[in-house]
C-alpha cells in the first residue's frame, strides 16, 4: 500500500518542520488539498504556500483540487510540476481536455469522485487517466468518519480497470486509519491518503508503519 500523508492536518504554524518530519519517514507522496471556498466550504493553500512546500519536500507532491474553476487552478498548479494532480469530475465539463493539459506537462492525471458519484461516470475516460481518487468522506475537512460504501465502489472500479487491462491506480482519501486500511487493500486500493491519523500521532513513521 502506498501512503500519502495529507498536510491538511499538519500544524500550519510550523509547516517547514512538518515537511522535514515527513521527509524522514518512508511515506510515498505528500498530499496537498487545494480548496477554494466554493466547491467545498473551506479554504486552504494557494500557489505561494505550495511552492514553499515543494522547495522543502523530498517527496513527490500529489495535489488534490477541490475547486470550481478547474482550468484556472490547473494552469496555476502545473507550473509547480507536481508528481500528480487530480480534480473533481462533478465540476468539469471538458474532462478529456483537462486530462491532456495535465499529462502534457509530465504530471500524472487523476480524477476525484465524491462519495455519491458512481464509478460508471468514468467509463469513457478511465483509459486516459493515471489514477482515480475515491473520496471516502465528503470533501472539505480532515478528521471525518469513513464512508464504507466507498469500498464497494473501489471493488467495481478495480473490475473495470482489470477488465480493460488498464494501468490506472486507485487512491482513497478520507477517514483512513489502521482499523479500516485492511479493507481498502482487499478492495483493490493502491494508495491511501491519511491526514488526521498520521498527524495526530506522536511518531509519524510509526503511524505510517501501522497503516502499511
Ligand atoms: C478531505 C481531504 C483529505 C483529508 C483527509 O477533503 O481531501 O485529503 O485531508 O483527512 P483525514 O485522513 O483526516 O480524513
Ligand atoms: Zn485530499
Amino acid at each position: 500500500m502506498l501512503i500519502a500523508p495529507s498536510i491538511l492536518s499538519a500544524d500550519f504554524g510550523k509547516l517547514n518542520e512538518e515537511i522535514d518530519e515527513l521527509n524522514k519517514t518512508n511515506c510515498d507522496y505528500i498530499h496537498i488539498d487545494v480548496m477554494d471556498g466554493h466547491f467545498v466550504p473551506n479554504l486552504t493553500f494557494g500557489k505561494c504556500v505550495i511552492e514553499a512546500v515543494a522547495k522543502r519536500s523530498k517527496k513527490p507532491l500529489d495535489i488534490h483540487l477541490m475547486v470550481k474553476n478547474i482550468d484556472f487552478f490547473v494552469d496555476m498548479m502545473i507550473e509547480l510540476k507536481p508528481y500528480s494532480l487530480s480534480f473533481h469530475i462533478e465540476e468539469e465539463k471538458h474532462i478529456n481536455k483537462m486530462i491532456h493539459k495535465i499529462k502534457d506537462n509530465n504530471t500524472k492525471a487523476g480524477i476525484a469522485l465524491n462519495p455519491h458519484t458512481s464509478q460508471d461516470s468514468l467509463e469513457y475516460i478511465l483509459r486516459y487517466i493515471d489514477f482515480v481518487l475515491l473520496m471516502s468522506v465528503n470533501p472539505g475537512f480532515g478528521g471525518q468518519n469513513f464512508i464504507s460504501s466507498t469500498l464497494e465502489k473501489a471493488i467495481r472500479l478495480k473490475e473495470m480497470i482489470e477488465h480493460n487491462n488498464l494501468d490506472c491506480k486507485i487512491s482513497m482519501d478520507g477517514g483512513i486509519n489502521n482499523q479500516n486500511i485492511n479493507m481498502l487493500k482487499e478492495s483493490g486500493v493502491d494508495i491511501a491518503v491519511a491526514g488526521n491519523y498520521i498527524f495526530k500521532a506522536n511518531n509519524y513513521q510509526e503511524a505510517i508503519n501501522s497503516l502499511r
